[in-house]
């Protein structure tokens, strides 16, 4: 556990903890407000965030920028991170052993970001941060509190591309959450 985000940033520094350290070209490590209120959660990078070192620049995180215009929320208000921090190769799912291996950089991120909501984009972010009892399907949409974090499981935004059905939802789950930060701010 580093006190400081230089400490921890640099911890990460060519990490051979898991074998995804040998097919990457770039760590993701994560970005936006370090303060933030509400922090995002996926599952690890795809080529393109490979390819840029920063979280969500593909397809996917398109699709979510047009998503947090709706509901506006900005970028760069709100920390962005994921479950693994390098490519799994084919875009396949983190296996168990890479999700634990990493998960102490993620583990370390919340505590110094202190989000009051992490939402928890997709099944692989959900079984990881909450246990492998929660399925996405039945989860989404509805606020767990944990240990003083309230917790959005939502759709992973490359499920939005691949069933439209699901955006409606995906904007749904971002208003709940809009909604209780705008609840707990005092004006
Ligand atoms: N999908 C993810 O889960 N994370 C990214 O950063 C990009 C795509
Ligand atoms: Fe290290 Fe995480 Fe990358 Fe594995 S995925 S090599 S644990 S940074």
């Amino acid at each position: 556990m580093y006190e400081t985000w230089e400490e921890l940033e640099k911890s990460i520094n060519n990490c051979q903890k898991c074998k995804l350290c040998k097919t990457r070209q770039n760590i993701v490590f994560g970005t936006g407000n370090k303060n933030a209120d509400i922090m995002f959660i996926g599952e690890g990078p795809g080529a393109d965030e490979d390819r840029l070192g920063e979280p969500f620049v593909g397809r996917a995180g398109k699709l979510m920028d047009l998503a947090f215009e709706i509901v506006e929320i900005k970028r760069e208000d709100v920390y962005i991170a994921n479950i693994v921090k390098c490519r799994p190769p084919q875009n396949r799912n983190p296996e168990d052993d890479e999700a634990k291996a990493c998960m102490d950089y993620l583990r370390n991120q919340v505590i110094l970001v202190k989000p009051k909501i992490i939402v928890l984009l997709g099944s692989v972010a959900l079984k990881n941060i909450l246990g492998k009892e929660y399925g996405i399907t039945q989860a989404r949409g509805k606020w767990i509190e944990k240990k003083g974090i309230m917790y959005m499981p939502t759709w992973h935004p490359a499920a939005l591309l691949r069933d439209e059905n699901k955006k409606a939802d995906f904007i749904n789950d971002l208003f709940l959450v809009k909604e209780y930060i705008s609840s707990k701010s005092e004006f």
